[in-house]
């Protein structure tokens, strides 16, 4: 069965963004794959985090990864600090990028635009993150557009790790979604919507309250045409409501032009705003009643056992590769 791996950030409530790029996906894999899915908190360290709000935030992400819909019977859910032998390949890959590629990531750029002080994980979080996917030998890893340049760093790094060694890793296949590979900011919408934006109406989270999606929305950022359709270049802020739409309802992008083609602004976006609390409210049912449970315990358990279990012994034939500790099976 082929295997599929991916990893969300535990830094401030997802949005729906990560949701519509990355766990929807996730829900429909299940049931054809070997799924593991991990909350990648010491990626979230590569930016200062308080302590307390990092734990509630782990907690709070594992949760919500199961009141989305992913099945524990199905899927193996896990902490990536739980799972040590990710800090360890991820120090061997490391070893074997380069400063140069590292630097080039779009990502390090922007976040360490213009800052003094920037960490020194911002630059090596890719090969981290590499780790995390060549650790299960993964074919496949459900992502967001965004994520696609960390992808190709993670093929060329096993690439090279095979050629350097001894075959032992082996290269994943990205897959975006159809729709909504990048959800974008309410208010700025050439920008793809972030956790860690500062503007709080231009992030709908996933346990927003129908009241504000219902504002955030009123308040999104259209243009001043007043006719509903489908232009990213010039209508970013209306084609970015109709991918969310068309993403939650499963329909195509076309079939919601078709249904607000005589609406103004103010229609389609209440009705949107519709949708989208209809989508989220048996979600955010599902998250109270798993926060407070010891179920989710269990399943992290359960997940971590497993994901030792595999990482390590993929480790041992990386190390066993590169001639490091002494010979071990
Ligand atoms: P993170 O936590 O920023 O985002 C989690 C997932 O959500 C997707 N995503 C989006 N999709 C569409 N529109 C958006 N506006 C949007 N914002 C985020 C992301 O593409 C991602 O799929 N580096 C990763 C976490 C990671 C990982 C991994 C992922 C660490 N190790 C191994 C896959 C495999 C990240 O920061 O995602």
């Amino acid at each position: 069965m082929k295997r599929i791996f991916s990893g969300v950030q535990p830094t401030g409530t997802v949005t729906l963004g990560n949701y519509i790029g990355a766990f929807r996906q996730f829900i429909d894999l299940q049931n054809e794959y070997d799924c593991i899915f991990c909350v990648v908190d010491q990626h979230a360290i590569t930016v200062q985090q308080d302590p307390k709000e990092l734990r509630d935030n782990i907690r709070s992400l594992a949760a919500l990864y199961l009141a989305v819909g992913l099945d524990p019977d199905k899927v193996t859910l896990f902490i990536q600090s739980e799972v040590p032998a990710h800090a360890q390949a991820g120090w061997i890959m490391q070893c074997i990028s380069s400063i140069g590629e590292l630097e080039r990531m779009t990502q390090f750029k922007d976040k360490s635009a213009g800052k003094e002080a920037v960490s020194a994980s911002l630059l090596t979080y890719p090969p981290l993150m590499a780790a995390d996917i060549l650790l299960y030998k993964t074919d496949i890893v459900p992502v967001g557009d965004d994520q696609k340049q960390h992808i190709e760093l993670t093929r060329d790094l096993a690439e090279r790790f095979n050629k350097r060694y001894k075959k032992v890793l082996k290269l994943p296949e990205i897959q975006l979604p159809k729709h909504g590979a990048r959800i974008k900011s309410l208010q700025e919408p050439t920008r793809k919507m972030s956790k860690s934006d500062e503007n709080q109406k231009a992030t709908m989270r996933l346990l927003d309250t129908p009241k504000q999606i219902e504002k955030k929305i009123k308040s999104a950022v259209t243009d001043s045409e007043g006719k509903v359709y489908y232009d990213v270049e010039n209508k970013p802020g209306v084609s970015n409501l109709l991918a969310i739409e068309a993403s939650l309802s499963g329909t195509s992008i076309d079939q919601v032009v078709e249904k607000y083609q005589d609406s103004q602004y103010g229609e389609f976006k209440a009705g949107v705003a519709k949708v989208v609390i209809d989508h989220l409210a048996p979600i955010q049912e599902r998250y109270h009643a798993l926060i407070e449970s010891t179920e989710l315990d269990e399943i992290l358990d359960k997940g971590a056992e497993k994901a030792n279990r595999i990482a390590i012994a993929t480790l041992r034939e990386m190390e066993n590769a590169m001639g490091l500790g002494r010979m071990r099976v």
